[in-house]
């Protein structure tokens, strides 16, 4: 099975999870996506058979929540989070820094998001590595997570 086939065979058990759970929509597309670190595409063909929600009610759904990652562009997901604290903290060097390092064709395979507060902020600022949130990241701690990833 590749790596798609496995993907969509996760995402179809945790939908099969929900199954006769009022409102179940909502949870179970947090639930993919905090599992496998973004959505499949086909999440909204298999939750509206299995769920049985109309296609246009699930990309209402996935369209309004901007945390919701839709396809997968790399193996790697690389979340910072961009909210006040994090902002005010740093949050910005750290992006660029990635933006700047990642570009660079020796890093393939990592995929740079912008993500909203996930409540960590006293570790301001945070970055997720395939969605493992790491506090008070700095350029450096980020050169040797992505290094200790590449080995
Ligand atoms: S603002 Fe970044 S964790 Fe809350």
């Amino acid at each position: 099975m590749t790596g798609k086939d496995a993907d969509r065979s996760t995402s179809r058990n945790i939908l099969e999870g929900y199954i006769g759970r009022q409102g179940a929509l909502l949870i179970a597309l947090l639930d993919i996506q905090y599992t496998l670190g973004y959505i499949p595409e086909s999440v909204v063909e298999d939750a509206s058979e299995i769920l049985n929600y109309s296609q246009p009610e699930i990309w209402g759904v996935l369209t309004f929540y901007s945390d919701f990652k839709l396809g997968k562009k790399a193996d790697n997901f690389i979340d910072v989070c961009l909210d006040g604290p994090c902002h005010i903290d740093g949050a910005e060097n750290n992006l660029k820094f990635l933006e700047e390092t990642l570009i660079d064709g020796s890093t393939k395979g990592f995929e740079v998001r912008r993500s909203s507060c996930p409540r960590l902020c006293s570790q301001a600022p945070v970055v997720a590595i395939n969605s493992e949130w790491h506090g008070r990241m700095t350029p450096n701690n980020l050169k040797h997570l992505i290094s200790q990833l590449k080995a």
